[in-house]
């Protein structure tokens, strides 16, 4: 072998293409190690990785935030004269902070900010009333009556057209004392609230039922006993010659009543376990006082009668 040819076979790069561990010699081998180990530590931590370090802002719908509506009776309201009660004065601010305690503070807070314990969850938040900007209908008294009547349900604020009128007067005077500055209402804007709410004339408000508690009686009104004795009591009319039937319509006030305790209870099994229970407290279960003075013939006649429907309800 002489020199040159040394030389062709070291540099002979068709050579190092057929075989490159020439090009690496063994150092290949720290790679696939280095790689590896890369690998290994990827893989290890794959569900750190893989997890969202930020955890997501929940957003709550803020619209089942709102109270349920208070239980109230029918009531007349009587009339107000915007121009008069537009006009602050200590007694409407004094009613006015009571009122807000009540019935706003668990979301505006105690102190207007906006940062009632309610207010947590609630997008976007309560208004702060410290502040003039950002207001959805605005803060002109005739704008605040607004929000008052209509609620800006869509942004979780509530009705409060239950109120009457002049209550409402003085939760937006009080509302608007927080801070100063407020827009003032022209002559026309306040008419406008006459016009469009006819204050002047008084309004009827309807009665109203918390939903929770109307839910409750219409399962209540709706359960199986109730809807059989219902049909039953308006069934059950006299001349139909039976003197036990007779009996019963002459001599029950509320035939619902006396049907739910002696049909539905379903105790008495003998005449004088049933005259027992029914003169007890005759008036109470139903009946009228003059069931007293039944004959013990008529007793038995009612008892068979009764323990007839009894029986038909199985
Ligand atoms: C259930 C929570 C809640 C209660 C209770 C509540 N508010 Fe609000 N209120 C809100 C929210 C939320 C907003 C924000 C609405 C918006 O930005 O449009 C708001 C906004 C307002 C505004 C500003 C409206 C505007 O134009 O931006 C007024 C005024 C207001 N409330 C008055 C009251 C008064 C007075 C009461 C009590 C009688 C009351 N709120 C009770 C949640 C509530």
């Amino acid at each position: 072998m002489d020199k040159k040819s040394d030389l062709k076979a070291e540099m002979d790069f068709m050579d190092l293409l057929r075989k490159p561990s020439k090009l690496f010699g063994y150092s290949y081998i720290y790679f696939i190690v280095i790689l590896g180990g890369l690998g290994y530590l990827y893989v290890d931590n794959l569900t750190v990785i893989g997890k969202n370090s930020v955890s997501p802002v929940v957003l709550k719908d803020s619209s089942a935030y709102l109270q349920d509506i208070a239980l109230q009776s029918p009531r007349n309201l009587p009339p107000v004269d915007v121009m008069i009660v537009s006009v602050s004065t200590p007694e409407l601010m004094k009613k006015g902070k009571e009122l807000f305690k009540a019935n706003c503070s668990s979301c505006h807070g105690d102190n207007g900010e906006g940062s009632g314990s309610a207010s947590v969850t609630l997008n976007p938040k309560p208004r702060n009333f410290h502040s003039l900007q950002g207001w959805t209908n605005g803060s002109k008294i005739s704008q605040i009556y607004k929000t008052l009547q209509e609620g800006i349900t869509k942004n979780g604020m509530a009705s409060f057209s239950y109120l009457p009128p002049a209550d409402r007067f003085a939760l937006i005077h009080f509302v608007r004392s927080f801070t100063t500055g407020h827009p003032v209402d022209t002559p026309q804007d306040l008419q406008g609230l006459e016009t469009a709410y006819q204050l002047s004339k008084g309004s009827n408000s309807p009665g109203q039922v918390p939903i929770q508690i109307a839910e409750k009686n219409i399962v209540a009104e709706s359960s199986p006993d109730v809807t059989w004795i219902t049909g039953l009591a308006g069934s059950i009319v006299s001349g139909s010659g039976n003197s036990g039937e007779e009996l019963f319509v002459r001599l029950t006030r509320d035939k619902r009543k006396a049907l739910t305790a002696l049909v539905q209870g379903g105790t008495s099994t003998t005449v004088g376990q049933f005259i027992k229970i029914v003169s007890a407290d005759p008036v109470q279960i139903g009946f009228r006082a003059e069931v007293a003075q039944l004959s013990p013939a008529q007793w038995t006649a009612l008892f068979q009668y009764v323990n007839g429907l009894r029986a038909r309800k199985g």
